[in-house]
């Protein structure tokens, strides 16, 4: 049986729950996965991506308007940043630009982020920047379970092979992401890498052109429900289950 939201949430004795979103290529979905589901688990987004296209940007936080950065203060001065409420969409622990340079060593990072879990009381979903620095390994040594989106291409899958090649111990879940369709050659070489390994794997997200158009930034899982929606917000629903459920 399904594992509940208050099941999961209370977590064990290391604290809440920590999930983190990675790719070693951009573009396949992290960030989108990573709203949606902190939304559907009642987490807080962390943004470890310091470039502009990250979470923090679409979930409507501009750096430029604050003096402080919490991730920045969290990290030097030992302080649990207060996540900015989200309305119609998930807390947020904000990014800024200098995080790049100012990443402490991955044992660090996985230290403050499971303080952080505990201090709040509150699942984190950590949203990660592509590829493998030292905030994404300290995200993922910290995690429960790494959602690993991928596209059905071949750079993609390149990208896909090449992590779950080197993180072959770590509690990853691949999901497809975008899926239109692929050809045959594209699903046999995906279900190659997961098999190999014995990863989990997500559900199967379609390519839903109307996402890459959305201006507004409230969770596409939250309610109302746009019609046109209803079929990405059923594969959401299905990873947040999925990530409830990782053993
Ligand atoms: N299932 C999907 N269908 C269509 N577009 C998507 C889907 N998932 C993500 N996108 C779009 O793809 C782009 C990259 O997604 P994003 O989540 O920012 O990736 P990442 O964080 O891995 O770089 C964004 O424009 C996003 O809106
Ligand atoms: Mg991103």
């Amino acid at each position: 049986m399904s594992k509940t939201l208050i099941e999961w949430a209370q977590g064990t004795d290391a604290g809440p729950p920590i999930v983190a979103t990675a790719a070693w290529k951009g573009g396949d979905g992290k960030s989108t996965m990573a709203r949606e589901l902190a939304y559907l688990l009642g987490a807080v987004v962390v943004d470890f991506d310091w470039d502009a296209g990250g979470s923090s940007r679409s979930m409507g936080y501009r750096h430029e308007h604050f003096v402080r950065a919490p991730i920045r203060d969290a990290f030097v001065k030992g302080r649990t940043p207060t996540p900015i409420s989200g309305r119609r969409k998930a807390d947020l622990i904000p990014s800024y630009p200098d995080l790049v340079s100012e990443q402490p060593p991955r044992d660090e990072v996985t230290d403050h982020l499971e303080r952080w879990a505990r201090e709040l009381g509150r699942p984190l979903v950590v949203d990660t920047h592509p590829g493998g620095g030292e905030l994404t390994y300290g995200a993922i040594n910290a995690a429960r379970t790494v959602v690993v989106p991928s596209v059905m291409v071949k750079e993609s899958l390149n990208a896909l092979e090449g992590m779950v090649d080197e993180l072959t111990d770590y509690p990853l879940l691949v999901t497809p992401n975008k899926v239109d369709s692929p050809p045959a050659w594209a699903r046999r070489r995906l279900s190659e890498i997961v098999r190999r390994h014995e990863i989990p794997m997500g559900p199967l997200v379609h390519d839903e052109p109307w996402i890459r158009k959305r201006t507004i930034n409230i969770a596409i899982s939250s309610e109302p429900v746009a019609k046109r929606a209803m079929r990405f917000v059923a594969s959401m629903d299905k990873l947040a289950e999925a990530v409830r459920d990782y053993e």
